[in-house]
């Protein structure tokens, strides 16, 4: 006894160091926002355990009026001082996919500098190894020398910063390449940059469940060369996006188990320095996890034609899954489970129906033949129970859920699926403990083609989680946890 509570000691104290959390946040859905607006979303996102947000924004001047965005300056301000007095992080994911050649005005190493050094000593700024942490989309349209220029006009004004960046290309690359070569052939032409974001967190238009291998060999040849930024993952639930003028805006990647079995690689397989979840609030490509806003009034979005698939479609118990693998992946320990949930989600037509509206002719959705017709769920429960799903014609599709951490299951839609509400209900000992009842109804009439998901939740909302939403602020401290890798 004795021995084992001394080892357990030791345990939790060689764990207890930098593992944190990111959620990619779009800033270009903030036109709107007000401080306390951040404060919502700051509280809703540290009560799940994040730590910060990597703030997604273009040039200002990429557009110019009518359609100017150098308000994102005054909403980064807004954010970093809400943040700064709330214990929560920021950085800055520069979304340098808007290349100069598209842009009136691109990125300049000048204008980015001074935004960096703006926050170089707020408490929001998110440190590692001492360094303002520089992330992006993209950058390939930029090159090494943007980078490196960066750095040294900075260096200049006596900041270090960690670039850790989203070269999309090289992450797309390697999945259908050696990882490792295409690692290799990045560090050889970015030697700038000191660890690396993988945006690539779906399968690549292919109907295969996506692996860590790329996270594994991008993440070891950082660690090969020597460069002492973070290796951040990312983490998705979904992926859809239509934007209603053809094939090239119209996709949804196979995401049917994606969220759970990505939270699973990185606990197990990759224990990346830094988890990015993507995203809090990116609405139009449907992996938000972030409320959905409202319709109308002062804090409505203006979705334009992606409306049509974004509202009503709530995900945000999406953050249920995320609080329970986020603090396995912070403490390296199981969380122990005492309440009993059950998170499920399904879209809401048969794929390759005709829909009377959007990209409705069959197969102009890529890949629109991937999504299983189904109604999937993800059951956390406290004691040994029976789940048990309806959805239409098919009811009481049941199966066991354990007290061995998430178990993942489905039911498929049935031949003729006409106006039906899935419902989820959690028992025991011939008991019912709770039911829910998905909120939109899946129907062959579709009116508009649709391949977002709703999310629902059996049994309680979840509780804030205790003492986290306070990032550390000091990454980068040398992490060898001994985790423990499965739920039992
Ligand atoms: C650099 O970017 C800022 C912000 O868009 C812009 O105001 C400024 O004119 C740019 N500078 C140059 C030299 O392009
Ligand atoms: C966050 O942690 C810092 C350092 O431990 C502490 O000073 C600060 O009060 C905490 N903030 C909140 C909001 O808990
Ligand atoms: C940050 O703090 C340093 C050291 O006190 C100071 O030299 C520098 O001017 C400060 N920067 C800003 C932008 O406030
Ligand atoms: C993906 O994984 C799930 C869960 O293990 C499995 O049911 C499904 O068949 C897999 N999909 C493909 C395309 O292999
Ligand atoms: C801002 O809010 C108004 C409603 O008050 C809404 O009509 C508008 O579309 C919103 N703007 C953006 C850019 O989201
Ligand atoms: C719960 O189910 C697991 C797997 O079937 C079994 O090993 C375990 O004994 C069960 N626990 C109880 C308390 O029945």
């Amino acid at each position: 006894m004795a021995a084992s509570s001394l080892f357990l000691v030791i345990w939790f104290s060689s764990i207890a160091t930098a593992a944190d959390v990111f959620a990619h946040f779009m800033v270009a859905n903030t036109y709107n926002y007000t401080q306390t607006d951040w404060k919502t979303d700051f509280q809703a996102a540290s009560d799940i355990g994040i730590d910060g947000f990597a703030l997604n924004w273009g040039p200002p001047d990429c557009s110019l009026a009518p359609n100017d965005q150098q308000w994102y300056v005054a909403r980064i301000a807004d954010a970093y001082d809400v943040a700064a007095t709330n214990g929560f992080k920021l950085i800055y994911s520069f979304d340098m996919s808007y290349t100069p050649g598209a842009c009136a005005i691109g990125w300049n190493t000048t204008f980015m500098a001074t935004m960096i050094s703006k926050y170089v000593n707020s408490s929001a700024a998110y440190l590692w190894n001492g360094d303002v942490l520089v992330s992006s989309y993209g950058g390939e349209g930029y090159g090494n020398t943007f980078f490196a220029d960066l750095k040294s006009i900075l260096a200049g004004e006596g900041i270090g910063i960690s670039i850790s960046p989203a070269l999309t290309t090289f992450s797309l690359a390697a999945q259908s390449a050696d990882p490792n070569e295409v690692a290799t052939k990045m560090l050889a032409d970015y030697s700038a940059i000191d660890g690396y974001l993988n945006w690539q967190t779906w399968p690549a238009d292919t109907y295969t469940n996506l692996t860590a291998d790329v996270d594994v060999d991008f993440q070891a040849a950082f660690e090969n060369t020597g460069r002492t930024g973070p290796y951040i993952m990312g983490i998705s639930p979904w992926q859809f996006k239509d934007f209603n003028d053809g094939y090239y805006n119209s996709w949804v990647e196979y995401s049917d188990v994606l969220f759970p079995s990505r939270w699973q690689q990185a606990i197990s397989i990759v224990q990346p320095d830094i988890v990015e979840i993507i995203t809090w609030n990116d609405f139009e490509e449907s992996h938000y996890i972030r409320d959905l806003p409202p319709v109308a009034g002062p804090t409505a979005v203006d979705f334009g034609v992606t409306g049509a698939y974004i509202y009503g479609q709530t995900h945000s118990a999406w953050r249920v899954m995320a609080q329970y693998y986020i603090s396995w992946y912070k403490t390296g320990l199981a969380p122990k489970v005492t309440e009993d949930r059950v998170v499920f989600w399904y879209r809401i037509h048969p794929k390759e129906v005709p829909c009377s509206s959007g990209t409705n002719n069959i197969g102009v959705v890529r890949n629109s033949a991937y999504p299983a017709d189904a109604v999937f769920a993800w059951a956390l429960v406290s004691q040994n129970s029976t789940i048990s799903m309806d959805v239409g014609s098919n009811q009481n599709w049941k199966f066991i859920a354990t007290t061995c951490g998430p178990t993942l299951n489905m039911v498929p839609f049935p031949e003729d699926v006409d106006n039906a509400y899935p419902s989820v209900s959690i028992q025991r000992k011939e008991k019912t403990l709770a039911a829910a009842t998905g909120h939109i109804a899946i129907t062959e009439a579709c009116a508009y083609e649709n391949y977002n998901p709703v999310v629902g939740l059996t049994g309680p909302a979840f509780v804030a989680s205790p003492k986290m939403g306070n990032g550390s602020g000091t990454g980068g401290k040398p992490r060898k946890p001994k985790y423990q890798k499965k739920a039992c």
